[in-house]
């Protein structure tokens, strides 16, 4: 690894240019190298993390394991939400959002239970991760998009997914190669200056 650093220019560059990329406008046909994908997560790995727990865990959906991901969000959607909120578009979209994007990554964060870092900062450190896997599938000329439908918040959805009671899925991260067809996608922040106060002014 080269040790000369991105200039701030070219971070700024990066981190500006990386827009949610929804999985309709993905190229389903083209696939993600697993070596690609592995350097996605290793650069995710380097957030920072109090007490070093690395509490992050990722589970990689590609190619036919995408089928079982659908129906599982899709059965957990019908199980987890009420008739009054249930909605036909919503069911339809965890079912074919999976299939428009070549890979899915499920992330969550295993605080220890009794441990001596706090769960809120174990998912803060999560969040850290995904961050840095956005920002390098930009670096990579890959979409990201990051889906949190509430059923991921259930204890339903860490039983059905097999993980602890204690554990807090932060989303769905899905990933493809943008279609060149489709316009990129805009987005804007309210200035800085409205966010910031100076203690010392
Ligand atoms: C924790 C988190 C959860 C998100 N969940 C969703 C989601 O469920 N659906 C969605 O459309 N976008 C979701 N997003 C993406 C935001 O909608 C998106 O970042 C925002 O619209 C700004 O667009 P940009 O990322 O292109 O700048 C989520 C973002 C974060 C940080």
């Amino acid at each position: 690894m080269s040790e000369t650093l991105p200039s701030l220019i070219e971070t700024t560059a990066l981190l500006r240019s990386r827009r949610s990329i929804k999985p309709a406008d993905m190229d389903p046909e083209r696939e993600v190298d697993r070596e690609l994908i592995v350097t996605l997560l290793e650069n995710a790995s380097w957030a920072p993390t109090h007490g070093m727990t690395e509490p992050w865990r990722f589970r990689v959906y590609t190619g036919d394991s995408r089928l079982g991901l659908a129906g599982g969000l899709q059965t957990l959607y019908r199980e987890t939400t009420s008739a009054t909120e249930f909605r036909e578009d919503k069911h339809e979209k965890l079912g074919v959002n999976p299939l428009l994007a070549p890979v899915i990554i499920v992330a969550w964060v295993e605080p220890q239970v009794g441990g001596k870092i706090r769960e809120i900062e174990e998912i803060e450190a999560g969040a850290c991760a995904l961050q840095n896997l956005a920002l390098s599938a930009v670096a990579a000329g890959l979409g990201s998009f990051w889906s949190s439908p509430p059923l991921i918040y259930t204890p339903q959805f860490n039983q059905w997914f097999g993980i602890g009671e204690a554990h807090r899925c932060l989303g769905l991260i899905y990933l493809g190669w943008p279609r060149g067809d489709r316009p990129s996608p805009k987005s804007a922040r309210k200035p800085i200056t409205e966010k910031i106060a100076w203690a010392d002014a």
